[in-house]
């Protein structure tokens, strides 16, 4: 009885083993031709990867680029690149970045209680909103602290890469202003 069992394992090992090795055969055969593909890769030199057409490590022929001087209350604003994209920033940021827990000046003028005597437009709405919770805040909403993250300062840049991209503004009013909290949910719903 013992012996029989012994000989039916034994069988049985030998289908395993058969069976780990015909898995490993099918493996086998797929690695070649992923490394086949690994041995040719296309080769992107240097200079294919820089939007100014030079190799990326010569700094030398970066372009010099000026940031945006003209002091807050004297800029004018940017029409939005398209309906309820964050506006850029269109006054200097010198003086005012980087941003940190105990100092970010943008608020001093843009909180809506500091706005009107700023001259300033203030936030918007979604930024004194708790979306995730579905909830009104009474002060700044902490996602919305580090104004830069979303808000870029402005320099005389050129266009490195041509973009015909052409906003569709419902309204001119999009142009100017944003109304993202109201629009949220927008044909989702
Ligand atoms: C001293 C007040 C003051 C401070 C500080 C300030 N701003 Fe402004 N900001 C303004 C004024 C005023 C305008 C309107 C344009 C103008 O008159 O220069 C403006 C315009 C803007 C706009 C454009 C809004 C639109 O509708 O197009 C953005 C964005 C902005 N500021 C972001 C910032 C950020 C980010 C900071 C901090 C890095 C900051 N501001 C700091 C006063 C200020
Ligand atoms: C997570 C991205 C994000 C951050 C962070 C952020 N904003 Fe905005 N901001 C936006 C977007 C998007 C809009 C336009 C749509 C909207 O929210 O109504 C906007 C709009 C604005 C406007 C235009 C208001 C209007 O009525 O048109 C001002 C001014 C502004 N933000 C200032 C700030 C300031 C100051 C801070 C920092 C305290 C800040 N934002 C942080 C994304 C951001």
């Amino acid at each position: 009885m013992r012996k029989k069992h012994f000989w039916l394992s034994a069988a049985a090992w030998v289908s395993l083993l058969l069976l780990v090795a015909g898995c490993g055969g099918t493996g086998a055969g797929n690695i070649p031709a992923r490394d086949a593909a690994q041995d040719s890769p296309a080769v992107v030199g240097d200079e294919d990867l820089s939007y100014r057409n030079t190799p990326l490590e010569s700094a030398a022929v970066t372009p010099a680029v000026q940031p945006v001087a003209t002091e807050p209350g004297d800029s004018r604003t940017v029409p939005r690149s398209f309906e309820n994209a964050p506006p850029v920033i269109p006054h200097t940021v010198e003086g005012l970045l980087p941003i940190t827990a105990a100092d970010n000046q943008c608020t001093e003028c843009h909180l809506p209680d500091m706005a009107e005597d700023a001259g300033a437009p203030s936030i918007p709405a979604s930024h004194m909103y708790d979306i995730r919770r579905d909830r009104k805040l009474t002060s700044l909403n902490p996602a919305n602290y580090n104004c830069t993250q979303c808000h870029a300062m402005q320099t005389d840049a050129g266009e490195l890469v041509a973009n015909s991209f052409t906003p569709d503004f419902r309204s001119d009013k999009g142009m100017k202003e944003s109304d993202l909290l109201e629009r949220l949910n927008e044909g989702v719903r």
